[in-house]
């Protein structure tokens, strides 16, 4: 079977095979701690079995809940922030025809979010726009208390039950949350909302292979049996392939590396604008699960070639602190050939009857020359095609790295104390009941 496949031969200028090598036995070692929990955060693994333990059944429901409401809405509001979203979002627009909001021929309704900011412009111009529009929700919040997704939920529920009465709305509203705590589990039990349950041992940036992925995953229209496919086969292929063969190690094992010789900021680029999200997904995977106890690898991204002209600069002759990690995708799904033109004004004959994908891994090619020559290793991940699968292998792949990654990094990669910080002093702001003592704090500092 083909799998992904990493690279890191353009970054052993800059780190020995010998200093990525020194990582084997302890990343074995994590790898497995992660697989039996023993390890930091351990009561947070239950993602590293998921795509193995999910059964048929639990797919067929998801399956079913998306079929129904397929047929009542063109529309479905994704209410969630972070984890609660991120992970649906990246997979949904690398699926995605690029123009779907234009693509009439796309039966399944179109996949919008909410929740995922406070800004007023975005909530007014979603609910006007909605007016006119069948929509359905799918909120999904662990904690079920995340200010952002019940502003949002608050005035979405309202406006779907003054628009097609209570009764219906029900039946067009799912709710994904705690088996039993929370705002939001309370609520939806009150109404009678179809429900999905988020296990206490997954953190929301490692459930995209949870209903809170799967059931928008779904609506979009997309194979989620072949995504958990595709994430069960790295899971197997992580676990029984030797260290020098292993994607998800020897990443783990190389970025550690590199951090150790100072590249303290990754970016991850993509020459195929479908995989933005996947990126945004990704950066939330390892800053929130790196980036604390004064450590971590600063996560950004880019989009090539649109990027090369704007971020390009300062990746070939900036602070030599970065590496790259390229996701290439090796066969595009469509084929576009470059026309001949006989007047040839533009001097592009030369690439006349060539694919646009030809000259798109040429880009990909040179620039990676480039960057190396200007002092930037890289890491190169090969995905087979952009589909369901390779997908499911690629964020099972990034999921298990991460893992083992903060392992190595020695901290707990399933906790984010750092998120609170601004949460208490917006609630001291707003003089939230019960923040009193911290509202006169800060008022203090004003
Ligand atoms: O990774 C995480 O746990 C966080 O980013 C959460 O997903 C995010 O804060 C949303 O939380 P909740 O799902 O509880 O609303």
């Amino acid at each position: 079977m083909e799998h992904i496949k990493l690279n890191i031969e353009k970054s052993l200028d800059f780190v020995s095979k010998e200093e990525v090598f020194k990582y084997e036995e302890n990343s074995k070692k994590h790898l497995t701690s992660l697989h039996e929990g023993t390890g930091k955060g351990n009561d947070y693994v239950g993602w590293v079995q998921l795509p193995s333990q999910i059964t048929e059944a639990e797919l067929n429901d998801i399956e079913a809940t998306a079929k129904k409401l397929k047929e009542k809405i063109e529309v479905l509001v994704v209410v969630g922030i972070g984890g609660s979203y991120l992970g649906a979002k990246a997979v949904n627009d690398a699926l995605a025809h690029s123009f779907d909001q234009l693509n009439s021929g796309d039966e399944n309704p179109l996949v919008l979010y909410a929740g995922q900011n406070i800004s007023e412009d975005y909530l007014y111009e979603l609910t006007d726009i909605l007016k006119s529009i069948e929509f359905g929700i799918c909120v999904i919040s662990k904690s079920g208390t995340t200010t952002e997704p019940a502003i949002a939920f608050r005035l979405l529920k309202e406006m779907l039950e003054e628009q097609v009465g209570k009764e219906e709305a029900r039946e067009r509203i799912v709710a994904i949350t705690d088996e039993s705590k929370g705002a939001l589990r309370t609520l939806a039990t009150q109404e009678g909302y179809k429900t999905f349950v988020i296990a206490d041992n997954v953190g929301g940036r490692y459930s995209v292979l949870t209903p809170v992925g799967l059931l928008p995953i779904a609506v979009a229209g997309h194979d989620i049996k072949e995504l958990v496919k595709g994430a069960k086969a790295m899971q197997d292929y992580t676990v029984e392939t030797a260290f020098e063969e292993n994607p998800a190690l020897l990443y783990a094992a190389t970025r550690n590396a590199l951090y150790e010789k100072g590249k303290g900021i990754e970016i991850l680029a993509n020459y195929n604008p479908k995989l933005h999200n996947v990126a945004e997904w990704w950066k939330q995977l390892y800053g929130e699960s790196e980036g604390k106890e004064n450590k971590g690898i600063f996560p950004a991204s880019v989009d090539f070639t649109s990027d090369l002209h704007s971020m390009g600069q300062y990746i070939q002759e900036g602070q030599r602190n970065i590496f790259e990690t390229v996701i290439s995708i090796a066969k595009p799904n469509h084929t576009v050939y470059i026309p001949e033109d006989k007047n040839n004004l533009d001097g592009l004959n030369y690439l006349a009857g060539k694919r646009v994908d030809e000259v798109n891994k040429m880009a990909e090619l040179g620039t990676q020359l480039a960057h190396v020559d200007g002092g930037v290793p890289n890491l190169h991940i090969e995905m087979p095609k952009l589909n369901e699968f390779y997908l499911g292998e690629l964020l099972y792949f990034f999921e298990i790295a991460c893992g083992v990654s903060g392992y190595i990094l020695d901290v707990n990669p399933f906790d984010q104390p750092g998120v609170e910080a601004y949460k208490s002093n917006m609630f001291a702001l707003l003089e939230k009941p019960g923040f009193e003592a911290e509202t006169k704090k800060i008022k203090e500092r004003l």
